[in-house]
Formats: C-alpha cells, sequence, structure tokens
C-alpha cells in the first residue's frame, strides 16, 4: 500500500493528544506517552466521566497540556488539534452508559468520532489511534471459541445497550475506514478487551467482578459470583494497553483493526477467588447468587477467547502483564487510593 511507509509517527519528539485522557485508559496512556520521549501530551476530556484527580500526577510535567472540551462540538475540536502529529482517540459512552442515555451515546460514539475525523483532516493530523472492543462480536448466546478479527457481530439474546454499544463502535471503525478511502486518514483500530489496572471506575460491566469484590471483602463480607462461576471473562492490563496505544502510532500499519486482549481468559470464579486471595481474605469463599434481572448483564454462549495474533503480526504488540500480577497493582492502588479503615 502506497501510504504504509509514511504511516509511523515516532512518539519522540512528537505532540500527540489523547481524547478522553482524564481516566482509565487515557492516563495510563498519556503516562506512557511522555516516557517514551513526547514534545507534548494534551489531555482533551470534558469531564463527564474521568475527573481531575485521574490527571493530577501528570501536572508537574512541563509537557502535559489540559484541555476541557467536548468532541460533539467540532469546532472546540478544531481549535485544540492545531499542530499535533497524532491522536488517541478514547472518549466513549460503554454500555452501563449507553443503558441509562441512548441519546448520549449516540452522540459522543458516532458524531464524536466523525468529529475528530473531521479534525484531523482540516488539521493535518497523520494518524489517529481509534478505541473500539471486544463488544463488535457482540454478546449473547453466539459469542463462543476464539474470537478474531473476522469474527461476526452476535446480537441475538443480548442486552439492548450492549448491542448499542458494539454497534458505536462498529460504525465509529468505520468512519475511519471512509475517512482512509476518501482522504487518505491514516488510523488503527484496537479493539480492547474488558481493561483493569490503576485508576478503575465503575462504569464497565465486566470489571465489576474486580471491583465489587474488592468492596465486598473490604467489607469482610463474601464476594458474589452470578451462576456457576463458569463464565469466562477476557481482560486487559491497563499498561499494556497504554503501550499498545505507543506502539499503534509507531507502527507503519495503518487501516486495520486487531484485537488487543490479555494473556488469557479467565473463569468468573476464578477471578473473584483470585481477588480474595490478594486481599488476603481467602477465607472469604464466594456465594454463587442468581443474576439480578434489574442490572445489564454481558454473557457468552460458553468459553471464548479474544485472539490477539493479528496485533502481533501488524504492530509488534502482545501482552507482557499476567492477570494475578494486574490484579496485585489494581488492589494495591486502590487500598493507597481509599485505605481500609482501621479496626
Ligand atoms: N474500560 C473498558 O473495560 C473498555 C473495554 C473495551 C473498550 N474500551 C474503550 O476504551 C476507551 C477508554 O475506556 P475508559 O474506561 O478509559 O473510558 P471512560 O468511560 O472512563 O471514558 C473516557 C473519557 O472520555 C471522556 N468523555 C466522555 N464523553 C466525552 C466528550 N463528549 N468529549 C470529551 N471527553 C469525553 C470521559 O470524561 C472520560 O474521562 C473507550 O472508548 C471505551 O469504549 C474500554
Amino acid at each position: 500500500m502506497a501510504r504504509k511507509d509514511t504511516a509511523a509517527v515516532p512518539v519522540k519528539g512528537s505532540r500527540i493528544m489523547v481524547i478522553g485522557g482524564a481516566s482509565l485508559v487515557g492516563s495510563a496512556t498519556a503516562e506512557a506517552l511522555l516516557a517514551r520521549g513526547a514534545a507534548e501530551v494534551t489531555i482533551f476530556d470534558n469531564l463527564s466521566f474521568g475527573g481531575e484527580g485521574n490527571i493530577a500526577h501528570l501536572r508537574g510535567d512541563p509537557r502535559v497540556k489540559v484541555v476541557q472540551g467536548d468532541i460533539v462540538k467540532l469546532h472546540e475540536l478544531l481549535r485544540a488539534t492545531g499542530g499535533l502529529d497524532g491522536i488517541v482517540h478514547l472518549a466513549a459512552y460503554m454500555t452501563l452508559n449507553f443503558d441509562r442515555d441512548p441519546w448520549g451515546g449516540i452522540d459522543v460514539n458516532i458524531r464524536g468520532v466523525q468529529n475528530v475525523l473531521e479534525a484531523c483532516r482540516a488539521n493535518r493530523v497523520r494518524k489517529l489511534i481509534f478505541s473500539s472492543s471486544n463488544a463488535v462480536y457482540g454478546y449473547g448466546p453466539g459469542v463462543k471459541g476464539g474470537l478474531v478479527e473476522e469474527t461476526p457481530f452476535h446480537a441475538a439474546g443480548a442486552p439492548p445497550a450492549a448491542i448499542l454499544y458494539g454497534a458505536s463502535k462498529i460504525i465509529g471503525e468505520q468512519l475511519c475506514r471512509d475517512a482512509h478511502r476518501k482522504h487518505g486518514q491514516d488510523y488503527i483500530v484496537l479493539r480492547y478487551s474488558t481493561v483493569y489496572g490503576e485508576r478503575q471506575h465503575y462504569r464497565a460491566a465486566n470489571a465489576l467482578y474486580i471491583v465489587e469484590t474488592h468492596d465486598a471483602i473490604r467489607r469482610g463480607e463474601r464476594p458474589k459470583v452470578i451462576g456457576d462461576g463458569s463464565e469466562t471473562k477476557h481482560f486487559v492490563y491497563v499498561g499494556d494497553l497504554a503501550r499498545a496505544n505507543c506502539m499503534a502510532l509507531e507502527s507503519t500499519s495503518t487501516d486495520i483493526a486487531v484485537n488487543t486482549s490479555g494473556p488469557r481468559p479467565v473463569t468468573t470464579l476464578e477471578l473473584v477467588t483470585m481477588v480474595a486471595e490478594l486481599s488476603g481474605r481467602p477465607d472469604l469463599k464466594p456465594e454463587m447468587v442468581e443474576p439480578d434481572p434489574g442490572k445489564v448483564r454481558l454473557t457468552s454462549g460458553g468459553a471464548f477467547e479474544i485472539v490477539h495474533r493479528a496485533a502481533k503480526e501488524a504492530i509488534g504488540w502482545e501482552p507482557e502483564v499476567e492477570m494475578r500480577e494486574g490484579l496485585r497493582r489494581l488492589l494495591a492502588w486502590r487500598d493507597a487510593a481509599a485505605p481500609k479503615p482501621a479496626g
């Protein structure tokens, strides 16, 4: 492909913007970009979900700029994106927020992505990294086995909000492809699996297994597992994703979408047991409970794995952090942020 040689944006010395940067993935990505020698890292966020606290540790670096802005407002993006070399676009509504506010999700995940692409074109931003999700494979009984980039979308039998979220990410990916075909915009789509790590929030349905288990254990209660605990989840450590975002910018590849998942999937029982052990309370055995019909739940049709082989081929990325080590880091961060009361 003629443009391939020009698609690399070396992080060192470049000006990069992280849109949706005041959150879980964004704060880790900004940190990784600074460590790789970026000349300037702009965090663009409307602070609707994220917060100042997530970027407080970066504020002392003179290369960090923070812009409070909204991707739904094109003029705000146009003003903020002049002179950039690359953008990592993360701002989005996930399933739980889509459930509460479908219009907000449609605006941010669809119009917002197109606005980011328009701003890239107007200001000649060379490369865009777009955070998609394994939600593009859908949920429900059709989802099982090895999920590769060609796996189709499964909508039957899944909650509407999860399907709206997955469909909005499919549209976002296609808007990127459209901009590449029409205007030569270089981009890489990374399809993240469920993220966990430092600065974890309560907005991702699957990661609730980790944070709610930890909260229960800190109250001295038994953690809950829905069903028999055999359900599969596939997580990825946030630091591994921050590295993937940097590698995607630096890669000569363009016009591709690849899965970025952790080393291997876990069952919910394994996950909850690991959190109890790492919290020093292996005696608090998980309690099997029926699903709460009032809550959005993400299920699959059986064991599955999100295969990340193509990411290795396209951008040289592989996950490095095993789940037990990543969980240890997350729990240490949570304990430091909100120590358990004494006694
Ligand atoms: N967290 C996960 O488990 C997970 C899994 C798969 C994919 N992803 C994708 O990764 C990305 C980042 O995930 P996260 O957990 O860090 O996200 P998040 O929910 O914390 O949101 C990212 C940030 O976007 C900001 N934002 C929202 N609307 C905005 C707007 N209109 N303008 C400007 N900023 C806005 C929020 O304030 C927040 O700081 C998202 O695109 C998400 O869909 C996340």
